[in-house]
Order: structure tokens, then sequence, then C-alpha cells
């Protein structure tokens, strides 16, 4: 005879995994996918642009995901670059795999105070999948905002994320879309260069002029470091900064820069911040 056992509910805390099925797959690179997830029963609250989530795929591990759209009924999307290890896995996902959720955390772009200014938004790479869920802000709400510039960096014009939805947001004008890639491949007619080159001549109105940028750490700086010698204030411009993250609620101290953590202070943090912290080299 077996004994029977009562089990009693897995308690489930912020740290604690939520079942979410894969409803959906879009390659959009080579080694770029988008996920949209279901939750399986419960959903974890809805997430605000510039947050992420833990994304745990069995077996492999965890790592910290931004959302990439914002939809509703408790859906997530994420867009994910395969670079190795549980990114790898997370990319092979297929439809109907379930993955575990924890968040959403961290502290995103400021939307509201962007409204009633100019946006200039600026995008690396995988960038932009953090950056997208602003674009639909704005464009859902366009008379609240002042002129709004989208530039958009990729290698590659292969590499350019989302590219119909670019191509889309450029036909209705609603926003000025700027795209630069580093190589040209051939019948690429667009520019060719590092970002700042579409920054140039843009036209900024420094004082009522907010900035956001998500792309790798140099080319944030220098980003950055454009637009406040032209006179727009650090404190207008706000980057993502990426670090590596374990607990992504202020436990483990992976993501700590200075007096800061990532994960909960950020990662959306104003330049005048993470210039201070990152020109400490100890840090
Ligand atoms: C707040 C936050 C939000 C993020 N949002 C996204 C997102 O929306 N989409 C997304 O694809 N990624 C995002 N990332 C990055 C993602 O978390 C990392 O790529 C991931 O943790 C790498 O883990 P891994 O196990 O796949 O690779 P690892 O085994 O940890 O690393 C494998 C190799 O890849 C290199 N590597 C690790 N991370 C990166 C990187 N970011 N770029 C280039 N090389 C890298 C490592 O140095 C190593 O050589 C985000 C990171 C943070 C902190
Ligand atoms: S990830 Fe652990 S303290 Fe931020």
């Amino acid at each position: 005879m077996t004994a029977s056992v009562d089990r009693a509910p897995v308690p489930r805390g912020s740290m604690t995994p939520v079942p979410h099925r894969v409803v959906d797959v879009v390659h959009e690179t080579r080694e770029t996918v988008t996920l949209t997830l279901e939750p399986v029963a419960d959903a974890v609250p809805a997430p605000a642009p510039g947050q992420f989530t833990m994304l745990w795929a069995w077996g492999a591990g965890e790592v910290p995901i931004s959302v990439s759209a914002l939809e509703p009924d408790g859906r997530l999307v994420h867009t994910i670059r395969d670079v190795a290890g549980v990114t790898k896995t997370l990319c092979a996902s297929k439809v109907g795999d379930v993955l575990g959720v924890r968040g959403p955390y961290g502290r995103g772009w400021d939307v509201d105070a962007a409204r009633g200014h100019d946006l200039v938004v600026v995008a690396g790479g995988i960038g932009l999948a953090p950056l997208r869920p602003v674009v639909h802000a704005v464009l859902a709400d366009r008379a609240s905002f002042g002129r709004v510039a989208l530039v958009v960096g990729a290698r590659t014009e292969q590499e350019l994320l989302f590219r119909g939805e670019l191509d889309g947001w450029w036909h209705r004008r609603e926003i000025l879309v700027r795209t630069i890639v580093d190589r040209a491949s051939a019948g690429w007619a667009g520019s060719v260069g590092v970002v700042t080159g579409e920054l140039v001549d843009l036209d900024l109105d420094t004082e009522r002029t907010r900035v956001m940028v998500c792309g790798p750490e140099v080319m944030m700086r220098v980003v950055a470091q454009h637009v406040t010698d032209r006179g727009v204030p650090s404190s207008q411009v706000e980057v993502s900064l990426e670090r590596n993250m374990q607990c992504a609620v202020k436990t483990c101290g992976h993501c700590q820069v200075g007096p800061y953590f990532a994960c909960t202070d950020g990662p959306v943090l104003t330049w005048d911040v993470v210039d201070a912290l990152l020109t400490v080299r100890e840090l």
C-alpha cells in the first residue's frame, strides 16, 4: 500500500517563475526571434515600456529580456537575440512550449515625461526591442508629443529589426524614421555609418527635446555625448543600462554599479547619472 502524501501548494513569491505558453514565434532576422507568450494559468502584472522580465527556459536557465510590445490579456511579447546559452534555447522555442516568467521588473522609459516634448529615439541592433513600445505609445497618442524622430542603426540591412513595421512607420510620416547600417549590402540605398551620422542634421530644440537611447554601451555614450554637446540637458537623455543580472530584485548584487542597481533603479537611467557612474574606473 502506498502512503498518501499531502502536497501543499507551492508558495509563489516574486522569485518563482510563472508558466507561460509560447503562442507565436516570428523569426525577425537570422539570429533574432519574437515570442508571444500567454499565461498557462496566472498572469504576471502588465509591463510598462522599458521594463523586462526574467525568462526561464527549463534546463537552460534564466535571463533578463525586455518587453518589445505591450499586449492585452496578460500576453507578453519578447524579442530575443541568440548570443549563445539561454538565449539560444529561448530562440529555438516552438509554439506550445512552456517558459517561466518572473517580473516585470525595473524602471522603464519615462514616456509620460516626454508628452508635450520633442522626442528623439535612437536604437542600435536589438536595442530597438525595448524602444518599440515607446514608438507604439507615441503613435497611439500622436497629438500629445511634439516632433518625434526615430533613428535605427544595425550592422547590416538584414539585421534591421521589425523591418515591415519600420517601413510602415516611414510611410505613415507621423514620425521621422531614419535607418543606417554599418555595412551596405547589394541593393541598400540608405545611409551607411554610425547612428550619430543620422543625428547631425537633425533640428533639435534642445530645451524641449527628450532623448531615449538603447544599444551597445559605446553607441549610447556617443549618442548621449552628441546630443548633450548640442545642448540637450543630460537629465533629459535616458539610456538603458545592460548589466549581468541574476535575481532582478536587488538581492544578488550582480547588476550593481556604484550605489545603483540596474535591476531596480534601472535599467533606464538618465545620462547625468550614468555618465558619472561609467567614468569611475573601478565600477
Ligand atoms: C535589462 C535587460 C534587458 C535585456 N533585454 C534584452 C532583449 O530584449 N533582447 C535580448 O536579446 N537581450 C536582452 N538582454 C540581454 C540578454 O539578457 C543577454 O543576451 C543574455 O543574458 C545572454 O545570456 P545567454 O545565457 O544567452 O548567454 P551567455 O552564456 O551569458 O553569454 C554567451 C556569450 O554571449 C555574450 N553576450 C552575453 N550577452 C550579450 C549581449 N547582450 N550582446 C552580445 N553578446 C552578449 C557573452 O559575453 C558570451 O560570450 C537584456 C539584458 C538586460 C540586462
Ligand atoms: S540582478 Fe541581483 S541585484 Fe540586480
